[in-house]
């Protein structure tokens, strides 16, 4: 099959032919259809990321087809239409049995250093071994996943739509419907209009918001966010936390959410919750070292802070429920798409989002 490849870090992907191996017990051969191209592929591929590995197959936003399945596999079938979940749901371990975490502790360890759970890969090139990327490796024609990290959705999603909730947009839905739980009649302020923060917006529309403040420093990026629903946007260069207090009588917001990973926004969007009960959710990856700088008294005073990973969103319960509201017109996921590329233009996608050229590059396979 064709895959891009990180080779090296810093350089661009190699587009090439390499190997797949059958699955295996409890995996599964996919065919990608669409993969969205996210921070993350980008981040492990400049090699800022310490953990990062290569060589590698990197993507994780793949939407496909199940093509064949391994021994011991009854949830999926061939014909089964999926979206890839680099935080799989085993059903059974402490996690997964706990409704207050999505944090799967099944296969993290193997998944973490490139491996399937057996601690070996199914991906080669003349009989050596290619890592697979956070579980998924989505740049490629197809690939071999686990069962559990498989959301079986509609067929009748588009798969360019789908696969955006493979990463991004149902971390910042999640992030809102789950660990914040926006309360309706509220009022939120989301720092961040990139796919987080704008699944963000959406998500605080669904759970019946009434005010939704957006700051940002893109003035498109802030038209985008009223599509999704925010009702007020501000220019995040100014100072966006007076500006929060100003429109809710000094108080701030009920709810607030950081998707830039900058840790001087998160200190923002703590200070722009409100006093008494306001929640402060921290979506945003900030970089190795950096920490959150918060006054004591902000908290003491009422002030709460969560973090989120994949928006709290247990995958293989919830993506396909999201992926169906998104059907019904709920959440509309057309403006969010904006380059469609080949498998080929992969690198083209990097370029496009370091020059903040759209939301996301979709590659699109034949
Ligand atoms: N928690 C998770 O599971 C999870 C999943 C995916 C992504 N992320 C992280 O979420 C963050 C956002 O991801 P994204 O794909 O939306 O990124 P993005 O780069 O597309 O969006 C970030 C936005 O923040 C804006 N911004 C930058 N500085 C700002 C400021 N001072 N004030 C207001 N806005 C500012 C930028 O203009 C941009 O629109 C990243 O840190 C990413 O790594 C977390
Ligand atoms: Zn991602
Ligand atoms: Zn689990």
């Amino acid at each position: 099959m064709r895959a891009a490849v990180l080779e090296e870090f810093g350089e661009p992907l190699v587009v090439q032919e390499v190997e797949l191996a059958e699955p295996q017990a409890g995996e599964v051969l996919v065919r990608l259809i669409a993969c969205g191209v996210c921070h993350t592929d980008l981040y492990t591929a400049s090699g800022a990321d310490p953990s990062g590995y290569a060589p590698t197959v990197l993507g994780h936003e793949g939407a496909g087809i199940v093509e064949r399945v391994g021994p011991d596999v009854a949830s999926l079938s061939p014909g089964d239409h999926v979206v890839t979940l680099f935080s799989p749901q085993c059903g059974e371990c402490v996690h997964c049995l706990d409704p207050r975490t999505n944090l799967c502790l099944a296969i993290r360890e193997q998944q973490n250093k490139g491996f399937l759970p057996d601690g070996t890969t199914r991906i080669a090139r003349d009989g050596d071994g290619i890592r697979h990327f956070m579980g998924c490796s989505t740049f490629a024609e197809y690939t071999v996943m686990p069962e559990i990290a498989l959301a079986k959705v509609s067929p009748e999603a588009p798969f360019e739509h789908a696969c955006l909730f493979a990463c991004g947009l149902s971390t910042g839905l999640g992030a809102a419907i789950n660990t914040a739980a926006v309360q309706p009649g509220s009022t939120c302020a989301i720092f961040g209009a990139g796919m987080v923060g704008l699944g963000a917006v959406a998500g605080c529309r669904l759970q019946g918001a009434e005010r939704i403040v957006c700051v940002d420093l893109s003035p498109d990026r802030l038209a985008l966010a009223r599509g999704q629903g925010a009702t007020d946007v501000i220019d995040g260069g100014g100072d966006a936390v007076e500006e929060i207090l100003e429109m809710t009588g000094g108080f701030g917001a009920d709810y607030t959410f950081e998707a830039t990973g900058n840790v001087a926004v998160m200190r923002q969007a703590v200070e722009a919750a409100r006093m008494g009960w306001g929640l402060c959710t921290v979506a945003g990856v900030a970089g190795r070292g950096e920490t959150l700088d918060i006054v004591p008294r902000l908290l003491i005073t009422g002030r709460r802070v969560a973090g989120s990973s994949f928006g709290g969103v247990k995958g293989r319960d919830q993506v396909p429920a999201l992926v169906e509201r998104s059907m019904a017109g709920e959440i509309d996921v057309e403006p969010f798409i904006s380059h469609r590329l080949g498998l080929d233009e992969v690198n083209r996608g990097f370029e496009l989002m370091e020059a903040q050229d759209g939301i996301r590059s979709v590659i699109e396979f034949n």
